[in-house]
């Protein structure tokens, strides 16, 4: 048995966790700093940097109230040492390394990104090599081929935004708030219930087809992300259209999003000779998106495994998930400088 203490601090989420195994959590209070940037419509990195900094040691006695623990009480501390907000990640550097010191254990970086995948172990699973990564946050947008421990190679990225950044962009363009995916989801939901007592706007706003296509230029099979056409065409149809049905953009940008998401995940498959699919990230509390990739996985054959809803977005748990193996397989994590670089290790 080892039981890890965790840190998150890459963004606008303020996490620890107690973790046991790098699967079962004892503990993991989280602070959203939501409400601190809601009033700008994104994130303001030295609000979050400082933020972070109050906060940690309020989550640190959280747990120390429920588990007393002393040095040589916990087996190693992990710590997201990238990609993110680099004063963000420096506030969780520092003080992890302070905690790894104050317990003599030592300290493993965890890469932001493989942590997201790794969230599958905090309900039992584990991964298998070779899997397909799928990766949808407020910051990235991308399929992984996952070849090994820390053995991970880009199959498609983003040309532009990031899914969330996307859908936290149209909230803002329709005045639906901070983020934007919960409220995105909200909307299109309603339209589906509205939609039973009318189809007029639905028939609109079919007939003018305002969110092209994306990315039709793209070679059939390939595998990349672009989220930006769809935001801009949303953007022209409301400066155009005041009285627009915001449910009903909602509603049809949400499925343009998520019919993109499908395609590219489809080719993936496809390109890949059918892997296992992992996908994770803020975006998978999605319910469309998590309908839409079961679907896939049936119609394919294969096995898709999503962390619980409340490991989708960031926290701590998932990042001693991700430090785990390397704890257990004593194999020096490729991670463990703090930068703000984006890329994984590929080999
Ligand atoms: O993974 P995450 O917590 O933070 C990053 O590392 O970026 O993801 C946050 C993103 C935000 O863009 C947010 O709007 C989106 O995840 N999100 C959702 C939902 N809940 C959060 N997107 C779609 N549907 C949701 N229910």
């Amino acid at each position: 048995m080892s039981l890890a203490l965790a840190f998150e601090s890459s963004c606008d989420e303020t996490g620890v966790a107690l973790v046991e195994d790098g699967k079962c959590v004892l503990k993991a209070p989280l602070f959203s700093q939501i409400a601190t940037h809601r009033p700008y419509g994104g994130i303001v990195p030295e609000y979050a940097s400082r933020a972070h900094l109050e906060k940690f040691s309020l989550l640190v006695h959280e747990i120390l109230e429920s588990h007393p623990l002393k040095p040589g009480g916990i087996d190693y501390v992990a710590v997201t040492t990238r990609p993110g907000l680099i004063g963000a990640l420096l506030v969780g550097y520092q003080t992890a390394r302070a905690a790894a010191r104050y317990f003599k254990v030592p300290l493993i970086g965890v890469h932001h990104l493989e942590a997201h995948l790794a969230a599958i172990r905090l309900s039992g699973h584990e991964i298998t090599y070779p899997s397909l990564g799928l990766l949808l946050s407020g910051g990235n947008s991308a399929i992984y081929k996952l070849e090994g421990l820390g053995l991970i190679s880009v199959i498609g990225d983003t040309r532009d935004d990031a899914a969330g950044e996307a859908l936290d962009k149209a909230a803002q363009i329709l005045r639906l708030g901070y983020p934007g995916g919960p409220l995105i989801e909200k909307a299109a939901s309603e339209y589906i219930l509205q939609r039973q007592i009318s189809t007029g706007d639905e028939l609109l706003l079919e007939k003018e087809n305002i969110f092209p296509k994306i990315l039709k230029s793209l070679r059939r099979d390939s595998v990349e992300f672009s989220f930006s056409g769809i935001k801009t065409a949303l953007l022209r149809y409301t400066e155009k259209n005041s009285n627009a049905d915001v449910n009903a953009l909602a509603f049809f940008y949400q499925e343009r999003l998520v019919e993109h998401i499908l395609r590219n995940l489809s080719h993936a498959i496809e390109n890949t000779g059918k892997l296992p699919i992992i996908a994770a990230g803020g975006v998978l509390a999605n319910k469309r998106l998590r309908r839409g990739l079961e679907d896939i996985s049936k119609k394919a054959q294969v096995p898709l495994l999503i962390p619980d809803f409340k490991y989708c977005t960031d926290n701590a748990a998932m990042v001693a998930a991700a430090a785990h193996p390397y704890f257990e397989k004593k194999i020096l994590s490729p991670y463990s400088n703090v930068t703000s670089e984006r890329t994984f290790v590929t080999l």
